[in-house]
């Protein structure tokens, strides 16, 4: 089969399609002939190695040499055990271990494989799992009127964030690069801060909730923007900061009597699904930036380390 392979922990330079034998569903897997697969910023990590949590289970080189996570696709086949899914069942989901996807087949246990609505295209559906989970957990709890910020929203999981907060009635600030700006107020954003000029860390007793997908502060200096009682919730960004605020953040939070913690985000397709059928249902949508063809994969992971994406890149296989 034709597969996007990386070798080594680099760029997109090291990136090559190549041949790989055709997996076979092992006893309880479904094998999938993958038809969209959508680029996370994940992914971008995974190519990189970097965050050093992107190297769980790979510490010197990928423990999988296809990239990919967000996929949607056909079943092929199904290994013995497996009776909720047939071949010819539309299906998509993420993949455990965020590689596998780029690939014509992938052989994965059906678990957070869900039914693909017929309303939407492989392309949607496949911009949906990573991204739409992560803003279902984040969003919970808000309330009509809460003012939310999103920092980092202009990539491939802001949009979601954006859409789910506005559904729940908040008044949203997106962050992100200036260039971003015009973008991020079609998506839904009712203010939007441009990280070079204005550090949103500054701001006093301005949020409810903040959502950081991007995180570089440590916990001491979040906690300020918060309404009382508000929450900061750490989704990505540098790993000193995710371990800083693993281990400061709940007795900062204490001692100001708000919460700063880092948001750990399940795969689970019964998220999956509730957030799909918002999606359904018109609450948000998927944000495709642009689709690529396989064969320029390494053109699209080289334009996601740019920073080049507003939403979500997804590369078409078949
Ligand atoms: N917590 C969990 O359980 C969990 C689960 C899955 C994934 N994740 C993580 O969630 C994150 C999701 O990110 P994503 O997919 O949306 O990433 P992404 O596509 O890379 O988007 C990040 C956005 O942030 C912008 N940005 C860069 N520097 C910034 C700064 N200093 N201030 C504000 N914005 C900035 C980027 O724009 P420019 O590059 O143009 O500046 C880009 O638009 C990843 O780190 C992933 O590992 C967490």
């Amino acid at each position: 089969m034709r597969a996007v392979i990386q070798e080594r922990y680099g760029s997109a330079a090291d990136l090559r399609i190549g041949e790989l034998p055709d997996p076979v569903p092992a006893d309880g897997e479904v094998l999938v002939r993958v038809k969209a697969v959508s680029l996370n910023g994940s992914d971008r990590e995974n190519l990189a190695g970097s965050p050093a949590y992107s190297r769980i289970g790979g510490l010197r080189r990928p423990r999988h040499p296809v990239p990919g996570s967000d996929i949607a696709g056909v079943v092929a086949a199904v290994g013995a055990g497996v009776s909720e899914f047939r071949p010819g069942d539309e299906v998509f989901g993420e993949l455990a271990g965020y590689r596998g996807g780029l690939a014509e087949y992938v052989a994965t246990p059906p678990k957070l494989l869900s039914r693909k609505p017929s309303g939407l295209s492989f392309a949607e559906a496949a911009a949906i799992p990573q991204a739409g989970c992560i803003a279902y957990r984040a969003t919970r709890g808000v309330r009509p009127g809460d003012k939310v910020l999103v920092n980092g929203a202009g990539g491939a999981g802001g949009a979601f964030v954006v859409a789910l907060a506005k559904h729940c009635g908040a008044e949203v600030t997106a962050v992100d690069a200036a260039a971003k700006g015009s973008y991020l107020l079609s998506i839904g954003a009712d203010a939007v801060i441009g990280y070079e000029s204005e550090d949103w860390a500054d701001r006093r007793d301005a949020y409810d909730l903040v959502i950081d997908l991007v995180a570089q502060r440590p916990p001491h200096r979040v906690h300020r923007a918060l309404r009382p009682h508000g929450s900061y919730l750490m989704v990505g960004g540098h790993a000193r900061i995710l371990l800083a605020t693993l281990v400061a953040g709940a007795p900062i939070g204490w001692a100001v009597r708000k919460r700063v913690r880092v948001l750990a985000v399940p795969q689970s397709r019964e998220d999956l699904e509730a957030v799909t059928a918002l999606v359904v249902e018109g609450s948000a949508a998927p944000v495709i930036d642009r689709v690529f063809p396989l064969e320029e994969a390494p053109a699209a992971f080289a334009k996601l380390a740019a920073g080049d994406h507003r939403g979500k890149f997804v590369v078409e296989v078949a």
